[in-house]
């Protein structure tokens, strides 16, 4: 058994509600021992992917060979679909790594997540394309797209994918084993629009090359927002499934959806009552088993799964609760990261968060120290799981850490949520030699998915 440090001690607690938190610590610590394990694990399921299809990590080909020099220049524009907007952009590419945006963000309406999304977004490029008057003649060549769409395709060609299934949240029906750079295409003809998709690309290889415009080290994308999964530059010898011809760079950017890792089998990563109870009632059971326990779509459901499992021991808020508080999805994830720096002596911010968001009054201090250590709890956890992948992915070639590399993160939990950046280098830097550890850059690449799919749209018109 670990030895709980005096952080998860509540001054004020009962006997009963300090038991309560120890077993949630004790859930929530992972030792090096059992991380190791798991990045273990997490290598072979990598290999398993590079090797063959339908495996649980896809380790999809991309077709993105090149690296661009960053003294490419132009205009370019870029759809970027995450889990939450949409935003559609130019991106300007102005050489010497500098890129500049213009870009409009719209919010993905319900309807759009469940049945007009490629509708819905055809009519974001024309808005977007009229309000800066930018929409092409009938006369005029087609305007060329980059298209970013944060979803797990099976990648068929550099501008062609079907869709694998949806992740996130997002449930359009009638789109999987879809290519839906034609559903795109299709919805955009509709309107009328002379525009092309010259690239599909996922958010974390579009992440990686915004980077590697403006700096030649760049080698791996991850992103850590709504949902996690990472990128990265893989010798083709290595992918031994592909069946293409060998590009002339003898590399190739391989998205691994790693959200995926330990799906459907559930044996590996450290599941708790409270993620499982996430995942059955998620609209994808037992898919995306890793992204569950990291990712901004689901960490605040599992601390509202924590907080109704102590409330319904009469462990915290005298065992009341509010309609608020027992639906679903009630606590956004962003309240963990508010709740996890609350220093003030009556913890103010968690008592805004408890009463007036959730609807729940008169909770005492005890209550909201509670509430403090399930978010950091939770929020932690994520952080250290996240070094996972991430050092799996840094040794898959070991090579690369000889030099200086560079790995670029965009997501809202990497921004927002404190100490997730820290924690998550901390936890890393235990199986990674000092030696190398040190040539490791992370960096935030902020807006690097929407700026990467203009870069990439680029390189795919000029290899045409
Ligand atoms: C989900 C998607 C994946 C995307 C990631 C980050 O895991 O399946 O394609 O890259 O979220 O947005």
């Amino acid at each position: 058994t670990q030895q709980l440090g005096a952080r998860y001690r509540v001054e004020g607690a009962t006997a009963a509600q300090q038991e309560a938190v120890d077993v949630l610590a004790r859930q929530f610590l992972l030792s090096d021992e059992r991380l190791g394990e798991i990045i273990k694990e997490f290598r072979r399921r990598m290999e398993a992917g590079l090797a063959s299809d339908g495996t649980m990590l896809k380790m999809v080909p991309s077709y993105v060979v090149w690296r661009p020099t960053g003294e490419e220049t132009g205009a370019y524009f870029a759809i970027d679909l995450g889990g939450t907007n949409l935003r559609v952009m130019r991106v300007t590419l102005e050489g010497n790594g500098r890129a500049t945006l213009l870009h409009q963000k719209f919010a993905l309406p319900e309807e759009a997540k469940t049945r007009t999304l490629f509708d819905f977004i055809a009519q974001c490029v024309e808005t977007f394309l009229d309000d800066h008057n930018m929409r092409p003649a009938a006369t005029d060549p087609h305007l060329s797209f980059g298209f970013t769409f944060s979803y797990p395709i099976d990648q068929t060609s550099i501008n062609s994918g079907t869709l694998i299934h949806w992740t996130k949240g997002l449930d359009v029906p009638g789109c999987v084993g879809r290519d839906v750079v034609r559903l795109l295409e299709d919805a955009l003809l509709r309107l009328g629009l002379r525009v092309k998709v010259a690239a599909v690309v996922s958010d974390t290889v579009s992440t990686l090359l915004s980077a590697a415009y403006s700096d030649p080290a760049a080698q791996i994308g991850v992103i850590f927002g709504t949902g996690t999964n990472a990128a990265y530059y893989e010798d083709v010898t290595s992918l031994a499934k592909w069946k293409g011809a060998d590009p002339a760079s003898g590399e190739m950017v391989v998205s691994m959806e790693w959200g995926a890792f330990d799906s459907h089998e559930l044996a590996t990563l450290p599941f708790t009552p409270h993620d499982i109870k996430l995942d059955r009632k998620s609209l994808n059971p037992r898919e995306q088993a890793y992204e569950k326990m990291i990712s901004g779509m689901y960490l605040g459901e599992i601390a509202r799964n924590i907080v109704l499992w102590l409330a319904d021991q009469r462990l915290l808020l005298d065992g009341r609760s509010s309609t608020i508080l027992n639906a679903m999805w009630a606590l956004d994830t962003s309240y963990l990261s508010s709740a996890a720096v609350d220093d003030s002596p009556d913890l103010s911010a968690i008592r805004q968060v408890i009463e007036k968001t959730l609807n729940v009054p008169d909770s005492t201090l005890v209550d909201r120290r509670i509430f403090k250590i399930v978010a950091i709890l939770v929020g932690e956890r994520a952080a250290r799981l996240s070094a996972v992948g991430l050092v799996a992915t840094l040794t898959k070639r070991a090579e690369m850490l000889n030099r200086p590399i560079t790995v670029a993160i965009d997501g809202s939990m990497y921004e927002h949520y404190p100490g997730f950046d820290r924690i998550m280098a901390e936890t890393a830097s235990h199986f990674i030699p000092e030696s190398q550890f040190k040539n490791i850059r992370f960096s935030l690449a902020r807006d690097g998915s929407g700026i990467g799919a203009g870069v990439i749209a680029m390189l795919a018109t000029q290899h045409q």
